[in-house]
């Protein structure tokens, strides 16, 4: 069972590995009640909780995840929801938008906020993610709208995403709240964050990281060149330790101490059963490092 993590004294405790929701709408099957076997088999699993931003599949996933809830309202009880806003993309359902761009204002905040919190069908986004690093912010408007919702109660916390150190102190220091997450592009193929000063940032203020795309987004199983390096490595332990390469991965993430907590996106009911063997993968030191030696094309300077 994947268990449930202390994630900051402000949330309810999340899964220690979270679903993403961001291709649930992809595919042919797109109906509310295989949706809903997709969030059993996470609850199942001990995945309570769930990855969402208003944009994913073209403004499509949270109303597809909600229309699921109302089969089996009493889920909602089991799990914690995070969603993002911030990014405006051109789409057939804002047909007077010129160009893909940022927002960042307390108006569009509390406008994607109301219709994420309708499409889902929840009263209470358990925390809410800025999407991506905006340059047009204005960090005391956004942060002090981020506060209001906190008390408010329509977020329960705030965090951000792909946020650069800087970015995360400034909108931090505009804030009264503490910001619980910055959810990072992280995984052998996207070691950037490990150096950058993302998630050594993530260990100084005792909040977790959450890894977007923890397998390359797929990239993993296919002919990317680093991947290609990587395979035979992870094929031999994972066959040492009886899991397959996603599992050992994702356990590579998990290993690390900054407490990372991968996001992972497989809409393949059986590859969502199997998620749990991540935490039975045992990696010591030198196995992290030689797959991160793998990972980077030289060893450690
Ligand atoms: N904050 C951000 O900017 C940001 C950006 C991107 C994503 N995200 C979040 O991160 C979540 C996860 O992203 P992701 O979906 O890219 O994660 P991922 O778990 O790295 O990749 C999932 C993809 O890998 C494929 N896959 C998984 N296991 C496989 C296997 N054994 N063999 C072959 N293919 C395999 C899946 O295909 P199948 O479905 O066929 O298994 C799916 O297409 C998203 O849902 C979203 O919530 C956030």
């Amino acid at each position: 069972m994947i268990p449930s993590i202390a994630f900051h004294k402000n949330v309810s405790p999340f899964s220690a590995l979270v679903y993403g929701a961001w291709r649930m709408a992809d595919g042919a099957d797109t109906s509310a009640q295989t949706a809903l076997t997709k969030i059993e088999r996470c609850l199942d699993l001990g995945i309570t909780t769930f990855d969402h931003a208003d944009i994913y599949g073209d403004y499509r996933c949270e109303a597809l995840f909600g229309e699921a809830l109302k089969l089996k309202p009493s889920l909602k009880q089991q799990m914690q929801i995070v969603s993002k806003c911030g990014i405006k993309l051109i789409s057939s359902q804002y047909p007077d938008r010129r160009v893909k761009h940022y927002d960042t204002s307390p108006a569009h905040i509390r406008y994607s906020v109301d219709n994420s919190l309708k499409r889902l069908g929840v009263e209470r986004l358990d925390a809410l993610l800025i999407h991506r690093p905006d340059p047009f912010m204005n960090a005391h408007e956004t942060g002090a709208c981020l506060d209001a919702l906190v008390k408010e109660g329509k977020i329960a916390a705030a965090g951000v995403s792909n946020f650069s150190v800087t970015d995360f102190d400034l909108l931090q220091s505009a804030m009264q709240t503490p910001l619980v997450t910055n959810q990072l592009e992280l995984s052998l193929l996207a070691q950037h964050a490990f150096l950058d000063g993302s998630v050594s940032q993530c260990q100084q203020h005792h909040i977790r990281p959450m890894a977007w795309s923890p397998l390359g987004g797929g990239r993993l199983f296919g002919n990317d060149p680093v991947a290609v390096r990587l395979r035979p490595a992870l094929q031999r332990i994972a066959q040492e330790q009886g899991v397959d390469i996603d599992a050992v991965a994702i356990a590579w993430l998990m290993a690390h101490p900054a407490g990372i907590v991968p996001v992972v996106g497989t809409n393949q009911l059986d590859r969502i059963g199997r998620l749990g063997d991540a935490l039975k993968v045992k990696l010591d030191l030198e196995t992290w490092y030689a797959l991160w030696t793998l990972a980077a094309g030289k060893e450690v300077p």
